[in-house]
């Protein structure tokens, strides 16, 4: 290894370090309980399915359609708070993934690791998340099913990678946590939210900080120390799994198609033929793209799967 890049793999490695110094500490500084800290039975933080707060506004994808518009009221507003419990309880089943995933890759690091700490706090954490989630699907009173079949056997493969391949592991950690995050953190910055769904997005995104930058400066230490072989396969597999989550996160169930009769074309103007419903899958994606730009994993051959997926657009910095 030449001096200067010898240089550069240590100053990573002390950024490593120090950043897990201070996330460790913050973890302690500021955390959440679930139940502590969010006043569940305060009367402003009662959920009523027909409160015009939870109703989708002109922006959204779904709420932009003719369809939408023409429903009553009230339908408006349950659409509404359905689409956030949908979510909520997505968020919570990608967050089991998470920890569990992150359980098995702790398992492997040597004693005295701070990232073992870390990767614990981490799991508290998103517990408390998945806690608060919960309690929000509970108490909107839907009966929103869990993954399908089909989907808990892929989680488990994914659950596996965090012990065989922590890399694409984390690759698909910033693909859950990075576009909520730019979600939730937009519908801060409008305000006009509930007040429950604002502090549970509050407490989120305090949290959801850390594990975004713990996340992006894992790659960044590991990945240029991977084999040719082995960056060839994560560059291959990351849009794969970036595409499917992000079709997962956006859109709304089978249940909420089949419980409001929306019809396929109003689905498909809403979510597949519309040039602004992709800009914003673009746009939440936009960091973990940028990252993977970063550390090369954007490659000539790979850019045509990201193109196909329509996870990038001409202006996209390749860096090549
Ligand atoms: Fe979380
Ligand atoms: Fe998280």
């Amino acid at each position: 290894m030449s001096t200067v890049a010898a240089t550069l793999d240590e100053e990573q490695s002390d950024a490593w370090e120090r950043l897990l110094e201070r996330l460790n500490r913050q973890s302690v500084l500021k955390h959440f309980d679930a139940y502590a800290d969010v006043r569940w039975d305060d009367p402003e933080y009662a959920i009523d399915p027909r409160d015009g707060r939870w109703e989708l506004d002109e922006d959204d994808s779904l709420g932009a359609t003719d369809w939408y518009r023409a429903q009553p009221p009230e339908i408006r507003s349950r659409i509404g708070l359905h689409m956030v419990a949908t979510q909520m309880k997505t968020g919570l089943q990608f967050e089991s993934i998470l920890k569990r995933g992150l359980l098995e890759w702790a398992a492997g690091l040597p004693n005295r690791s701070p990232a073992f700490r870390y990767a614990y706090h981490e799991v508290i954490e998103e517990a408390q998340h998945s806690l608060m989630f919960q309690e929000f699907v509970n108490r909107a009173g839907f009966d929103i099913p869990g993954l399908s079949r089909l989907m808990r056997f892929q989680a488990r493969g994914i659950v596996r990678l965090g012990r065989v391949f922590p890399e694409l592991f984390f690759v698909f950690v910033l693909g859950g946590e990075d576009p909520i995050d730019h979600v939730q953190r937009d519908a801060l910055r409008q305000g006009g939210a509930h007040p429950l769904l604002e502090r549970i997005m509050r407490i989120h995104v305090t949290e959801e900080a850390r594990h975004l930058s713990f996340a992006r400066q894992y790659l960044r230490e590991r990945v240029p120390r991977l084999s040719w072989l082995r960056r060839q396969r994560l560059a291959v597999r990351a849009p794969l799994i970036l595409g499917a989550m992000a079709q997962l996160m956006m859109q709304p169930s089978s249940q909420m198609v089949a419980e409001y009769a929306i019809p396929r074309s109003v689905i498909r103007a809403a979510y597949k033929q519309n040039p602004r419903h992709r800009e914003r899958t673009l746009e939440s994606l936009q960091k973990v793209r940028a990252l993977l730009v970063e550390l090369g994993l954007v490659t000539p051959v790979t850019s045509r799967i990201w193109r196909r997926l329509g996870l990038l657009t001409d202006s996209d910095f390749l860096g090549h």
